[in-house]
């Protein structure tokens, strides 16, 4: 879907959306086709597993960094689970907006580093077009569909391995971004019920402001922590919510262009996909190669935010 679809049905235009975001345009799933955020999911996984070069049968853990679930019960986890034939597998969906990935990459780190999994399957995986409000011009130019996922594994190798995750949250900030309405608060059959309150309703401006400090904050603190200069970090992958969110970051942490990925044009925001659907596009595009340093960060709703620090 690109900008000029949006010009169709609401005020708003190609130029206002590129200058202000940085997006051109986005994917929206087909529920004709049989999209959803479970297919999404599925697809990135099958990828994942052939390029890790390993079986559905190895994977013991599965996390799934999602607010668009297919369902609240099951999860996406324990439906990827069957599809896969992951059959050694347990597995869960996590609840942390466009943090979620990271959220889930660090407590598999957590479960293989106890030694009680060797190999994770952690999936970011919307279809945040499901909670769109289609009239509110501030919101619906700014979010896609889509998924990415990699699988952790265990290992002694200091030259493939995670150095650190910090993960952040502050739920003072939690009305900035909410979807008011649909659940056990306000559930679809109470007279008070809304469903344009069943939609992503965000304070921009705020967001936008939180975002930056944070991912900066966060990378500098995990930086710090290990010693590391930015300069010696070969790639870093932002959360892409907003192109000047990302230019903003970029120069505070002082990232020259090509040590970066941006997609944002490409997807628009996908919350929680958009840290491991960079991480594959840079990778398969060889400007991320194994043994290399990259430096993660994301912000999103609740609020959340967190860092990752690893050798590839
Ligand atoms: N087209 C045209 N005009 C628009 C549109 C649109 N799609 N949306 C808003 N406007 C108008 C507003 O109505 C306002 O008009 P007014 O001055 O007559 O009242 C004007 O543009 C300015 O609006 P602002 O909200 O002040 O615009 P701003 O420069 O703050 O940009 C934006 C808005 C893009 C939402 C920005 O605040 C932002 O990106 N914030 C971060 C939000 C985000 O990415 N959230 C995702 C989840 S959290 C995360 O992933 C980091």
């Amino acid at each position: 879907m690109t900008n000029k679809d949006f010009e169709t049905f609401i005020d708003t235009n190609d130029e206002w959306i590129q200058t202000r975001t940085g997006i051109k345009q986005r994917r929206i799933i087909d529920h004709k086709l049989g999209e959803s955020t479970m297919s999404l999911a599925l697809e990135a996984a099958r990828k994942a597993i052939a390029l890790a070069q390993i079986s559905p049968e190895d994977i013991e853990l599965i996390i799934v960094g999602t607010v668009t679930p297919d369902h609240i019960m099951p999860c996406t986890a324990n439906m990827l689970q069957k599809e896969l034939g992951a059959k050694k597998a347990f597995g869960f969906d996590l609840q942390a907006a466009c943090s979620g990935f990271l959220y889930g990459m660090s407590i598999a780190d957590h479960f293989i580093r106890l030694g009680s999994v060797k190999h994770a399957l952690v999936i970011g995986a919307e279809s945040l077009s499901t909670l769109i409000n289609w009239k509110d011009r501030g919101t619906c130019v700014l979010f896609g569909d889509g998924a990415g996922a990699v699988i952790m594994r265990q290992t002694q190798d200091q030259n493939h391995s995670i150095l650190g995750t910090h993960l952040y949250a502050d739920g003072v900030h939690c009305n900035l971004l909410s979807i008011p309405h649909g659940y056990a608060k306000m559930p679809t059959y109470r007279a008070e019920y809304r469903h344009d309150k069943h939609t992503i309703h965000m304070e921009g401006k705020e967001i936008f402001k939180l975002a930056v400090r944070a991912m900066v904050d966060s990378s500098i603190e995990l930086l710090n922590e290990h010693h590391i200069a930015a300069e010696q970090v070969d790639f870093f992958i932002l959360h892409q919510a907003n192109s000047r969110i990302i230019e903003m970051c970029m120069k505070a942490l002082n990232i020259p262009p090509e040590k970066t990925w941006l997609n944002v044009d490409k997807y628009g925001n996908t919350s929680a996909a958009t840290l491991p659907v960079c991480l594959d596009e840079a990778y398969r595009s060889g400007a991320i190669k194994k043994g290399n340093l990259v430096l993660m960060a994301t912000f999103g709703g609740g609020v959340t935010w967190a860092s990752a620090l690893f050798r590839l």
